[in-house]
């Protein structure tokens, strides 16, 4: 495993439930949080990949680590989830929701199903998780929320995105909502928009051969000339649930490469 020296954030919102923990971003909110040690439940529809990771965190730094098996989408299985939960470690005070899937394809072919499906997982899976945690929070006077977007919420690409930009362009606008509805409560809820990040989601609808030219061509676009590695918007995400962001809500934190700041033409 990675080595982590932790830096003085001062203190994290505890314990915290990551959705999509099992891979990409939120696997690597995991990593960063526990050798902060901070305490998790870890929430993914693998709930054998949580539940091994978990393990694994929890003998490397000594924190309390759950896995729990649920898919975001499920109403029963959230609030199930969050239980165990906040009976295992404590009512929640962090959040991080990082699950997500894409169903690229261009509207007028787009399948019925596939949109919803989107909408389901990206967009009503951070509402159920939120909505649960936000229960516990007001309870325990006070908490942090990171949701993940996208930059793709706020501009359009090429290439049939449009179900999971309407998610994200959803999920953006939620937080914005919640942050004005529970500052009084003492809970922040801010949006991180990572730009192309080097995980399975980012290649899932490329073929295999096809990977390393459009790494290349990606990253040509990016202003900063890469892709960013998933600790990259990890480290963002930990800052905004620590002390240091204790002023911060309703945000919407880029962690991109400079994409949202480039337009597409050149003059
Ligand atoms: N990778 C990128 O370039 C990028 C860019 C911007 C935003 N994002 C967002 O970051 C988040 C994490 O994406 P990633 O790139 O790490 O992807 P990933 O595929 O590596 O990880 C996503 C995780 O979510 C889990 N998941 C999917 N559907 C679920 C469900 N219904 N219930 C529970 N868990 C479910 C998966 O099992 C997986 O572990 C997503 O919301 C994604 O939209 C990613």
């Amino acid at each position: 495993m990675q080595v982590i020296r932790p830096v003085d954030l001062g203190p994290i919102a505890a314990p915290l439930v990551i959705t999509g923990a099992a891979s990409g971003i939120g696997r690597a909110v995991a990593v960063l949080a526990a050798a902060h040690g901070v305490p998790l439940a870890l929430l993914d529809r693998d709930g054998r990949a949580v539940g091994a990771l978990a393990q694994e965190l929890a003998n490397a730094h000594g924190t309390p680590a759950v896995g729990l098996g649920a898919d975001v989408a499920d109403e029963g299985a959230v609030d199930a989830a969050f239980a165990a939960a906040a009976e295992r470690l404590g009512p929640p005070r962090g959040l991080v929701t990082s699950a997500g899937i894409d169903r690229g394809g261009a509207a007028h072919e787009l399948r019925a199903d596939d949109f919803d499906e989107v909408i389901a997982v990206n967009l009503r899976g951070t509402f159920l998780a939120c909505r649960a945690a936000l229960r516990h929070m007001r309870e325990a006077g006070g908490g942090a929320v990171v949701c993940v977007s996208s930059p793709l919420g706020f501009v359009g690409v090429p290439g049939g995105a449009g179900a999971y930009s309407a998610s994200k362009g959803g999920v953006s606008a939620f937080v914005r909502t919640l942050a004005v509805d529970y500052g009084a409560d003492g809970i922040r809820v801010n949006a991180l928009l990572p730009g192309a990040t080097e995980t399975p989601l980012m290649w899932a609808s490329v073929a295999e051969a096809d990977v390393p030219a459009m790494r290349a061509q990606v990253g040509r676009e990016v202003p900063l000339g890469r892709l960013a590695d998933p600790s990259e918007p990890a480290r963002a995400a930990l800052w905004l649930l620590s002390d240091q962001a204790s002023y911060v809500t309703g945000a919407q934190i880029a962690c991109d490469g400079g994409v949202l700041a480039k337009a597409s033409i050149s003059v």
